[in-house]
């Protein structure tokens, strides 16, 4: 079992340096894959720290490559790069993408995202490697690897949806992050930044998607005992798009502003979309207490009891029945 897993092991890392080098080597990889990650603005530096590669349009060009070099079709198709088709013959899943290879927290492929190069919708943007003895996507966070050392040092993660958001924070110079990618927030992958500090600002999409994935992502966090603030982009923008376009110390002044605890969040969501409507207010209160019962800590809980009132002008006697009520159901 421990050799099936090393041979997927390395079959997924020969993989990463196959789809590098045709990026950086071949002429369909230059024209193609390195011209589109040029376009998004990432550097030959960040394309190699990152380990981005290209897959090309041949139906089968990683699998035969492989195949020539020893690796058996067995570990291939297991970690899903081969799809074998029923009359035996086999192609590439991810055959015409940009590719990003996903990292364990010590650094080994695990799988794959591959993006198309155009923004038509006639395929998925962005097609992921299968769940594998290797690859839990629910249990990985892309970017990991590279962040740790500045997630324990900083003592915060920012936590974003995507493989390029990632990307470019690190070289925008902000390399304390990491993203869920292509699933929905877990708390196994809170649990992988637990590890390295209590504090997690999440870093979504300022699209409705990433405000309601915002809103799920801070119960989960809270009921893992961690701190949580919410950072917010304008509208249509994501940490790829602003931290491209936003010079260094602007970057960081933007994300030390605008990172707000999640009692303020949840107070700003009101005043944009309540504003003077009563029911709506007690619904966000209510709403509000009930991520305050995620938190383990009763101290917190009180501190953050405290901030509710003071924020939303409602006595801290209600704030604490309704609190008590939430509690009593939860046993
Ligand atoms: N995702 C996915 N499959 C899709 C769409 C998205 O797995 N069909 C995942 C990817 O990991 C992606 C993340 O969800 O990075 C966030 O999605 P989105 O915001 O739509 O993509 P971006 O990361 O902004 O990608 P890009 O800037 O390349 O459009
Ligand atoms: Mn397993
Ligand atoms: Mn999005
Ligand atoms: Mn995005
Ligand atoms: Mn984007």
């Amino acid at each position: 079992q421990a050799n099936e897993k090393e041979s997927m092991y390395l079959v997924s890392e020969f993989a990463q340096k196959f789809f590098q080098s045709t990026l950086l080597n071949t002429d369909e990889g230059k024209a193609i894959g390195l011209s589109y990650f040029k376009e998004r603005g990432f550097s030959q530096e960040t394309i190699k720290k990152f380990g981005l590669g290209y897959s090309p349009e041949t139906w089968d060009a990683l699998t035969k490559e492989a195949l020539d070099q020893g690796y058996k079709l067995e570990y291939l198709e297991k970690v899903g790069l081969t799809i074998v088709r029923e009359d035996g013959g086999h192609l590439d899943r991810f055959k015409g993408r940009v590719m990003f290879p996903i990292q364990s927290m010590s650094g080994r492929v695990l799988g794959f995202g591959g993006r198309i190069l155009t923004n038509e919708k006639k395929a998925a943007k962005y097609l992921n490697s299968p769940e594998s003895d290797i690859y839990h996507k629910s249990k990985v966070l892309y970017g990991i690897y590279h962040a740790k050392q500045a997630i324990a040092k900083q003592d915060n993660c920012y936590l974003c949806e995507g493989y390029t958001d990632v990307i470019q924070m690190h070289q925008a110079g902000i390399e304390s992050v990491v993203s869920s990618s292509g699933t929905a927030l877990t708390t196994d992958q809170i649990r992988l930044i637990n590890r390295l500090t209590k504090n997690i600002t999440v870093l979504f999409d300022g699209d409705a998607a990433g405000l309601r994935a915002s809103i799920r992502g801070i119960d989960l966090i809270l009921e893992e005992g961690m701190n949580v603030k919410v950072c917010t982009f304008p509208d249509g923008e994501d940490p790829d798009s602003f931290a491209r376009k936003t010079p260094y110390d602007e970057l960081l002044r933007y994300l030390n502003e605008n990172a707000m605890d999640f009692i303020q969040f949840k107070a700003s969501l009101l005043m944009k979309e309540a504003k003077n409507d009563p029911i709506k207010k007690a619904d966000l209160i209510r709403d509000m207490v009930s991520s305050i019962s995620k938190i383990p800590d009763r101290i917190k809980r009180e501190i953050y009891i405290q901030e509710c009132s003071r924020i939303m002008d409602i006595s801290e006697e209600v704030l604490f029945n309704t609190l008590a009520q939430l509690l009593q159901k939860d046993i």
